[in-house]
């Protein structure tokens, strides 16, 4: 059977050099062979990397906390869709599911969860691990975004940086060619929806310099705005803004992860390890606006999560530690959630809401600038 390489190798004679997006694209989700296709491993101590619902519950029962509190501000409807984006393996959403149906019990009864997932093998996955609670009819995997929703809260944990990108170098927009075998870089005049996205959101490349430009990202904000009446987003990723790129921060994001080791060489072992791209929250607050959404603010992960378990002094990470080692044990997890250290500095959370004045959410309360 041919490997991916070898299949990207057949596109590149057959078309000539492809942009670095479809090279991504290909490489990520190869209907065979790509990396969030193929059956091995990638979340959690025998994979590649570590999400916030790897380290503890309490990141899902922190934010099933937050939903509860988007619902009221919705006015408490009897039927709320929260869409998880790219859930992975899904056990953000066990989280979130099982916490609000231990503690917000009329929220949980409006609450329908759905889990919007690319990957077939993930979509099995997620059958598993959320059986009964699909069993009950409280949660339903598919495959795209639900539209023509009247009240929706739509999440995305490391979602948008798992979106094929495009990258500019000072030369051009980035293609990728082939001699021998062997991926070879080459490079274009961009187009004008690329100095758009650069001269708009980020910045111009000087020579030696890279920067990446998502214009999938921005198809999907159209696509979370317009599938909701009313409605929150939130999205938590590793990001930054245009001011830090004009500071001259956060150029050449692009990483590569295999077995928890960090590479910054996209073409070595195509399917086999994951590439990922920081996320230019400028970008998906302009998308947003454009596409009839107000953004509340964008914290760290830390001031989200400090935010909204502040006043019951999180509660929801120590319940259930009856031992003194499994409450020092549950304080360093959530020390990593939450510190400049662990995840809690490098991950931003945006907030945006449609249809709703002004929501007062406690996830905010920590924000410098609202
Ligand atoms: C880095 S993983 C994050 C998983 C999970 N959110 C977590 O925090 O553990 C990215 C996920 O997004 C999924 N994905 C990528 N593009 C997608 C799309 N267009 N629609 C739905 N899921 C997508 C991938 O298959 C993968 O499961």
């Amino acid at each position: 059977m041919a490997s991916l390489r070898d299949l990207i190798t057949e596109e590149i004679r057959r078309d000539g050099p492809i942009p670095f997006a479809r090279y991504m694209e290909l490489c990520l989700y190869h209907p065979d062979l790509g990396y969030y296709t193929r059956s091995q491993e990638k979340f959690g101590k025998a994979g590649d990397f570590y999400t916030s619902s790897d380290v503890h519950a309490v990141f899902g029962r922190l934010l099933a906390r937050q939903f509860e509190e988007m619902w009221r501000a919705l006015g408490e409807p009897a039927r709320l869709e929260l869409v998880e984006l790219g859930p992975g393996r899904g056990l953000f959403a066990r989280d979130v599911l099982d916490w609000a149906a231990k503690k917000f019990p009329t929220f949980f009864s409006a609450l329908h969860y759905v889990l919007v997932e690319r990957s077939p093998l993930l979509r099995q996955r997620l059958f598993d691990t959320l059986r009964e609670h699909v069993n009950h009819g409280k949660a339903e995997v598919a495959q795209a975004l639900p539209t023509g929703r009247e009240n929706a809260i739509v999440f995305a944990n490391e979602f948008f940086d798992a979106l094929p990108v495009d990258v500019i170098a000072h030369a051009g927009l980035l293609r990728v060619g082939e001699a021998d075998g062997k991926p070879v870089e080459t490079f274009v005049h961009p187009g004008d929806e690329h100095f758009d996205y650069l001269d708009r959101y980020s910045v111009r490349p000087q020579a030696g310099e890279r920067v990446e430009v998502s214009l999938e990202g921005l198809r999907h904000i159209e696509q979370i705005a317009g599938s909701m009446k009313r409605g929150f987003a939130l999205i938590i990723d590793y990001g930054y803004t245009r001011h830090e790129q004009v500071a001259g921060r956060h150029l050449d994001t692009l990483a590569c992860y295999r077995q928890h080791a960090m590479s910054s060489d996209p073409y070595e072992a195509p399917g086999e390890q994951d590439i990922t791209a920081h996320v230019n929250f400028t970008a998906l607050e302009a998308a947003a606006e454009a596409a009839g959404m107000s953004r509340l603010g964008l914290v760290t992960q830390s001031q989200l999560l400090l935010g909204i378990g502040e006043e019951s002094r999180f509660a929801d990470a120590f319940e259930g530690c009856t031992l003194p080692q499994e409450h020092a044990k549950v304080a360093l997890q959530l020390k990593h959630l939450v510190t400049p250290a662990g995840m809690g500095e490098t991950f931003h959370a945006l907030l945006l809401a449609k249809g709703i004045a002004d929501a007062n959410l406690s996830g905010l309360a920590f924000s410098s600038k609202r």
